[in-house]
């Protein structure tokens, strides 16, 4: 997490968000994704690769990292870091589950 938590938001169901994809807050300027995984984990990155701010929210989530659609860099989704020899840091934001209704961090 890259900042202290204030408040958190209601972003909706977690069955409104695909397993292996994302679904996409506005905050201000700017665009969180917000990704669920096939064990149904929940992660939230800004929506901007650390490479060329390609669409994260558009990439396929595996193995706790999503893939970039643009130029499939590796991005972990719980540090936001570029995997293996790419470099460079995407912000992440705590997610949290109540029930089944997902709240995000900001
Ligand atoms: S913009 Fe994401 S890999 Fe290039």
């Amino acid at each position: 997490m890259n900042m202290q938590t204030k408040t958190w938001i209601e972003v909706g169901a977690l069955n409104d968000i695909p397993r292996q994809g994302a679904r996409c807050v506005k905050n201000g300027e700017m665009t969180i994704a917000i990704f669920r995984t096939t064990d149904d984990r929940l992660f939230a990155l800004e929506d901007k690769c650390p490479h060329k701010n390609g669409p994260l929210s558009d990439g396929i989530v595996h193995d706790g990292c999503v893939t970039c659609p643009l130029h499939n860099w590796v991005i972990s989704l719980e540090t936001g870091a570029a995997q293996g020899a790419d470099e460079g840091v995407s912000l992440t934001f705590p997610v949290k589950l109540v029930g089944e209704t997902v709240f995000l961090g900001l």
